[in-house]
């Protein structure tokens, strides 16, 4: 019998209270009725619920509910489960859908042991304000990456067929606007007109969907004045309409109830009636559904079929997971298993970019006695960022112990120089500064401890916390060069740090095998190849900050000048910059440095005019110009030049690592269709329109290759 059919039949049998049971996720272990509550039928999920725990649960859901439905089982594997892989952001920085399929395949492995079915990821909200704590837990700004990624992470958590014990089903959240909070302040306001949503918010949850995401989860943020988790256009016309999703929408957590205190519902009854209109088909922890739903019903003010509908989609997941048939699958899968961990310190090792190198690195074999310094050299727990919770500190491998293997201990110096990043002592400077003193290379490790990224996290200042910076001044008085690893959830205000450091690494928040991985990049063993999937500002007065803007009436000028405040304006001539602050950032948006050089040439197109619906082909030579082997990213971005709403001045439509022996060359592809080009227009159409096309390929969002084509009908 088909899934559908199986679902018509249970339906068929089940009462009202059953129905809204399905629909009713609880956090925790919940209460002492729990069980009482199980053997009803009064539960569909849980979240938080593992092991043996579990299993008992879904014991009673199998054998002692009247029609044995069982229970499907949620946690928030975001970045791996007990091997902790790079933080999203910094896996986006990989650039790379293989690696960071592998990781979630890794991720659902070892959960899927431990009695998960279904993790709460990916997050694929585009994140512009990098002072938003969440940007850590996502792809970043720009949403063909987060596309790639996203859909990238959807397949590795699944697989092809969600009845392997080995995978589990995917969630992307929070639909939708979540990461445009006003201010960067988490779960604030957000206002996006629906063209900005369908071109940029949008698309990284389509294309989840398109790669068979099982579940969704509506997001906290109240969007153009309607909460995402009660919005019908959102959920209901593009997500269920357009996209035909036929998985479920599960709320976040609470955020049914917090309508309320949107102010757009009076009370619990009514934003459970408002939820499940919208779309929304299982609540997270609150229990608005479980109080109202059924007299509601009885009242006739919900029909039958929008309960129907939400029960077939939560069946229907967990048809596709076979839980009826195996509600007790597990694997053997051995957390920490060798290969984990070595896919955890590839994904570590290509998630690093290298922002600033005078030559410094790769520290030289014959290099001497190493400092080893600053508060997050060797904490095990911090690296592993936000939303690790089945990752352990112990498990870690951290900088400090990965360099003294390698380079034995007798040549390294350790000095924390602070107790913890935001500590705003001195006492602890002194031995690290006499700890350089000692040294021949200092290698500072700092940033951001993991709790000041991720959920209600957001910070006002995007500098290096506490006297980080004062420690960072007083090993560089010493003479000494400096090494910066900056490990952190978003992007920083680094400028400060690249002022004084011969060098900068940005970790992010790396995971287990942060050390061993970072280790190899300092040593040269591997060449950094990350790349930046966020802009860095130079200051906080910046943001948001992102490369695919528009062009305004009045675009700066490549080199206008900062002035002082006070000096005359007519150096800026009225642009839209800063009087303060140089308006470019200080890193662009896919930027990195590695071990090597690249040049680029040859750029070739198939063809200078394209008709709508057909591709060209667009070709350009990349050529290891350095000393050492190492990759590259290539990226493609295009530019609409003249079209009936302003375009951005660019936009990522494709990327390639291409991996080089120092003098070789290879050629990179890139096929763009007139698809691809296309944008919603004043009617929200999705439209290609005729006329000129300006394409870059390089290195960065800043330079490139330059060619222009023209789209014709
Ligand atoms: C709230 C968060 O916003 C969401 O991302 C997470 O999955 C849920 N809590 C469950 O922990």
């Amino acid at each position: 019998m088909g899934i559908e059919e199986r679902i018509d039949q249970l339906l068929a049998r089940m009462t009202p209270a059953e129905k809204v049971g399905q629909m009713r996720q609880i956090a925790g272990s919940g209460d002492d009725d729990t069980e009482a509550l199980i053997r009803q039928g009064g539960a569909g999920s849980f979240l938080n619920v593992l092991g043996e725990q579990a299993a008992a649960y879904q014991r009673l859901a199998v054998e002692e509910s009247r029609l044995g439905i069982p229970l499907l089982f949620g946690r928030d594997v975001i970045h791996g489960f007990r091997t902790i892989f790079p933080i999203p952001l910094g896996q986006a920085a990989s650039f790379d859908p293989g690696l960071v399929r592998e990781a979630a395949r890794i991720a659902a492995r070892e959960a899927a042991a431990a009695g998960v079915h279904w993790t709460f990821a990916p997050m694929v909200d585009i994140a512009r304000d990098p002072r938003w704590g969440r940007i850590a837990e996502g792809c970043g700004e720009d949403p063909y990456l987060a596309a790639c990624l996203g859909a990238a992470m959807v397949q590795g958590f699944q697989g092809s067929d969600l009845r392997d014990p080995e995978r589990i089903a995917a969630c992307a959240k929070h639909y939708v606007g979540y990461g445009a909070a006003e201010g960067g302040r988490d779960y604030n306001t957000t206002y996006i007109p629906e063209g900005l949503l369908r071109d940029v918010y949008l698309p990284p949850f389509e294309a989840c969907v398109r790669a068979g995401a099982a579940t969704l989860m509506s997001a906290f943020n109240n969007l153009n004045g309607v909460p995402a988790t009660g919005n019908a256009f959102t959920l209901r016309k593009v997500l269920k309409g357009e996209w035909a999703f036929d998985g479920l929408v599960v709320s976040d957590w609470n955020s049914v109830i917090e309508m309320i205190a949107h102010g757009c519902a009076a009370d619990e009854r009514e934003a459970a009636l408002c939820a499940v209109a919208a779309g929304v088909d299982m609540e997270m922890t609150s229990a608005a559904f479980a109080g109202h739903l059924e007299s509601l019903l009885a009242e006739g003010r919900l029909p039958l079929e929008l309960i129907d509908e939400a029960v077939r989609r939560i069946l229907r997941i967990k048809l596709r997971l076979g839980l009826f048939d195996d509600p007790y699958r597990r694997n053997t899968a051995v957390p920490l298993a060798p290969e984990h961990l070595e896919a955890a310190r590839q994904a570590a090792r290509e998630s690093c970019v290298l922002l600033k190198n005078d030559g410094l690195l790769p520290l030289a074999s014959t290099v001497g006695r190493v400092a080893v310094v600053g508060p997050l050299a060797n904490d095990g727990g911090e690296q592993l960022g936000c939303w690790a919770f089945d990752g352990r500190a112990e498990d870690s491998v951290t900088p400090l112990a990965a360099l003294s293997a390698a380079l034995g201990e007798e040549r390294v110096r350790y000095a924390p120089g602070l107790d913890d990043c935001r500590s705003c002592g001195e006492r602890l400077i002194p031995a690290a500064v006499a700890a350089a003193r000692e040294a021949d290379v200092v290698l500072a490790f700092l940033g951001e401890d993991a709790g000041l990224s991720g959920e209600a996290h957001s910070r006002a200042f995007l500098d290096l916390p506490g006297t980080q910076q004062q420690l960072l001044d007083a090993l560089a008085a010493t003479g000494r060069p400096v090494a910066v690893v900056v490990m952190a959830g978003r992007p920083l205000t680094l400028e400060p740090v690249a002022e004084k450091a011969n060098a900068v690494l940005l970790a992010w928040h790396p995971g287990t095998m942060g050390g061993p991985a970072i280790a190899d990049l300092l040593l040269g063993v591997a060449s950094p190849s990350g790349r930046l999937p966020a802009t860095m500002p130079r200051t906080v007065g910046q943001v948001p900050l992102y490369y695919n803007r528009m062009n305004t009436g009045r675009p700066p000028r490549g080199d206008a000048p900062c002035v002082t405040t006070g000096t005359p304006l007519d150096p800026v001539r009225h642009y839209a910059t800063y009087l303060d602050v140089d308006h470019r950032p200080l890193f662009p948006f896919g930027y990195g440095l590695t071990y090597s050089t690249f040049t680029y040439s040859d750029l070739e197109l198939s063809t200078r005019e394209l008709k709508l619906g057909e591709a060209l082909t667009v070709a350009a030579t990349v050529t290891n110009t350095g000393r050492a082997r190492a990759t590259e990213v290539a990226q493609l971005y295009v530019r609409d030049l003249v079209a009936s709403l302003a375009r951005p001045v660019r936009e990522l439509k494709g990327f390639q690592r291409v991996e080089l022996a120092p003098g070789e060359a290879a050629r990179v592809r890139f096929a763009l269709h007139t698809d691809d080009l296309s944008f919603h227009n004043a009617e929200m159409r999705r439209v290609t329109e005729p006329g000129r096309f300006q394409l870059w390929v390089g290195p960065d969002a800043r330079g490139g290759l330059q060619g222009q084509f023209e789209v014709v009908e």
